[in-house]
């Protein structure tokens, strides 16, 4: 899965295996944690129980408060800012990463109960971060990936700004298109029909093409997960 210039939502049931696909994601990233050319920002709104076992992999975690993960988003679009500048004063239309200014993947699991239990001021402050994130990260070196439970209403607000998309185990069928678009249910990718007993499976939608793939993430257990996060010791660099 490509994350260089795009942006990816991932929606499934509780057990899916949105877990499964954030971790081979940080193994195949691995190399360029290693190599300084990719900083992981990670927000595990639900307390850390599922990603704080790799913070060594990370350049940046929050699983505190919302308030605290809140200020995460909003360095980063100052980061993102700064690199417009940069980018603008070089003429260049392009992020290139380097070890000095790394691709930053910020990943949120759950993107729900970032904002769920929150006063409404920082909403606001969420939701204008995110935005600007989503709008325009991707040509300043920056790709969000975020995980939901339920593509519901809130959700499918931002669908639009994630050019790739994901769809594990989902509890009904008019979730499916509200994931990966319209007509996708009926072009084959029958999210709603994925087994319990089969988690990690997911239909991808490719960006920029209407083509759905079908696919199963690997499993990383504990052991596996323990020692990815001892192989790797990520460089302190700018976004460190
Ligand atoms: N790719 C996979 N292959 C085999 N088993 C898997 C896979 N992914 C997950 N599992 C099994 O399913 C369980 C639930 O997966 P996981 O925690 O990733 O789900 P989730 O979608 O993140 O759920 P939640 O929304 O509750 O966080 C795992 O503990 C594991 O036992
Ligand atoms: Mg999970």
């Amino acid at each position: 899965m490509r994350l260089s210039g795009t942006h990816v939502l991932i929606a499934g049931a509780t057990g899916s295996g949105k877990g499964s696909i954030l971790w081979s994601l940080f193994r195949a990233l691995a190399p360029a944690i290693e190599s300084g050319h990719v900083a992981m920002w990670v927000v595990d709104p639900k307390g850390g129980m599922e990603l704080r076992p790799g913070i060594a992999l990370f350049a940046r975690f929050e699983d505190g408060t919302t308030d605290s993960m809140c200020e995460l988003l909003e360095e980063l679009v100052q980061l993102k800012d700064e690199r417009a500048r940069e980018l603008a004063s070089e003429a260049r239309r392009v992020h290139e990463p380097t070890p000095a200014s790394p691709h930053i993947v910020l990943v949120i699991d759950e993107l729900a109960t970032l904002t769920a239990f929150a006063e409404r001021s920082i909403v606001r402050r969420i939701d204008q971060a995110l935005g600007l994130l989503l709008t325009q990260g991707r040509a300043c070196g920056i790709t969000v990936v975020a995980a939901v439970q339920d593509p519901g209403k809130d959700v499918v607000g931002w669908r639009d700004l994630f050019p790739t998309r994901v769809a594990m185990r989902l509890d009904n069928p008019i979730q499916v298109d509200m994931v990966l678009g319209e007509g996708a249910r009926d072009r084959g990718a029958r999210s709603d029909q994925i087994s319990e007993l089969t988690p990690g499976v997911a239909f991808v939608r490719v960006e920029g093409t209407r083509e759905l793939r079908r696919v199963r993430a690997s499993y990383l257990d504990d052991q596996a997960i323990e020692r990815l996060a001892c192989s790797v010791t990520p460089p302190v660099g700018e976004a460190a």
